[in-house]
């Protein structure tokens, strides 16, 4: 046999990287030209593509009937699960659709079924509805729940982590990626590899990381990703996507099969589909999971790695912009890398500050500490003002926000 030299790579010269065309993004966007919308964390502005299919949908629905307008969609519709997969470095089997991330958390730790005597691990940045699903699953199971020790810069502190899981108890180890409550990146690669040398099911709750940070999970080595569509991945609200690492979904039953997810096959017996869609139900937005799909494809062309640093950038230039304003103090972690914002204005409510600036059409939140009690609770923080820009975001609408919160510290 022959063997055939390797192409000399080296010396190749790098691909220029991509970068983002906020004009183009903006004239994509419809809503990118009404106001400063800087709420991506929240629920980021779709393109003129996603809503148009999602209309287009409905229409079909309204003339031909929801189930024979799906029959007609079922190409686009297969197409979601391999986009979703490629996005996350998946396989399409792996694969889940959701009508929210909270749903999948749900569904997926319900399948897990963990025993009395088991753990869980969840890092300081849980969202509200999964510490509630948490912390009830644990007190029914006999279950217990720590909430991870974190380090200065309110990450998870992986020393601790390793000296827990090194004592063997089988445990769920359950992180967000970044939190709803500031720009935080917690170190997922890393928790994933102690998880996979310790043993345990390591869960990532990337509902404001996909679409916003490259993710690949197999470099983070989690079993379970969870996301939703309407956050960074700009998709229709009431869509998300969950992953579920083969030999895991294999081996786990959903608490209620559904019509989608199995074949009822004889008095007394049923099938499980063979894919993580034995978790998913029948009925659903398909509407929606059309538009999330298209949102995805978009994700993909836009570049997924020219999008996270563009991302970042503008988290660090509105960063920079705040620090600038007297009485702004940052809520984010002092490392932060990400596309969220978070402040507060000194004797201003956070709410205050919102709707203060709602007024001059730039559109941020405010988070607070009630979703997020291990983390704003933790730190004594009672609510942060939340801003999160997206591709279509533009310096004039970084420096509204800046200028804002400027008038409204000036005006006191
Ligand atoms: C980190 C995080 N996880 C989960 C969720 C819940 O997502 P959903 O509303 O789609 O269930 C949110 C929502 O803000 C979130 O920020």
């Amino acid at each position: 046999m022959s063997s055939v030299p390797a192409t000399p790579t080296a010396s190749l010269p790098r691909p220029a990287a991509r970068r983002i065309d906020v004009t183009a993004e903006r004239q994509a966007t419809a809503g990118s030209v009404l106001g400063n919308h800087l709420n991506a964390a929240g629920s980021a502005l779709p393109t003129a593509r996603v809503v148009a299919t999602v209309i287009d949908h409905l229409r079909a629905e309204e003339l031909h009937g929801g189930y024979e307008a799906a029959a007609e969609q079922r190409h686009a519709l297969e197409r979601g699960y391999s986009s979703a997969a490629d996005l996350i470095g998946a396989a399409a089997d792996e694969v889940a659709f959701f009508d929210s991330a909270s749903t999948g958390l749900r569904t997926i730790v319900d399948a897990l079924r963990p025993p009395a005597g088991h753990r869980i691990i969840a890092s300081s940045s849980t969202y509200v509805s999964h510490a509630l699903h948490l912390m009830s699953v644990a007190q029914e199971r006999g279950l217990e729940l720590i909430v991870a020790p974190t380090t200065s810069d309110r990450t998870t502190d992986l020393r601790a982590l390793e000296e827990m899981l090194s004592d063997g108890t089988p445990s769920i180890v359950s992180v967000a990626h970044i939190p709803t409550s500031s720009g935080l990146v917690e170190p997922a690669a890393q928790i994933g590899s102690l998880v996979r040398e310790y043993g345990g099911t390591f869960i990532l709750d990337a509902t404001q990381s996909v679409g916003h940070l490259s993710v690949d999970v197999d470099e983070i080595a989690c079993d379970v990703l969870v996301t939703t569509g309407r956050k960074f991945l700009r998709a229709p609200r009431g869509s998300g996507f969950a992953y579920v690492r083969r030999e895991l979904w294999e081996r786990m039953l959903p608490v209620a099969p559904d019509v989608r997810g199995a074949v009822w096959s004889g008095p007394r017996a049923w099938e499980l589909d063979s894919s993580a869609r034995r978790f998913e139900t029948w009925e659903g937005s398909v509407a929606g999971r059309l538009g999330l799909g298209v949102a995805i494809e978009e994700a993909l062309s836009r570049d997924v790695e020219a999008t996270e640093s563009w991302l970042c950038d503008a988290g660090d230039r509105l960063r920079a912009g705040l620090t600038g304003v007297d009485g702004v103090t940052i809520a984010d972690p002092a490392s932060t890398r990400s596309a969220i914002v978070t402040f507060v204005l000194e004797g201003v409510a956070s709410a205050q500050v919102v709707s203060e600036l709602a007024r001059r059409g730039v559109r941020v939140v405010s988070v607070p500490a009630s979703h997020g009690q291990w983390d704003l609770g933790d730190r004594g923080l009672a609510s942060v003002v939340r801003a999160s820009p997206h591709v279509y975001n533009d310096d004039g609408d970084l420096e509204a926000l800046v200028e804002g919160v400027a008038s409204i510290r000036g005006s006191r």
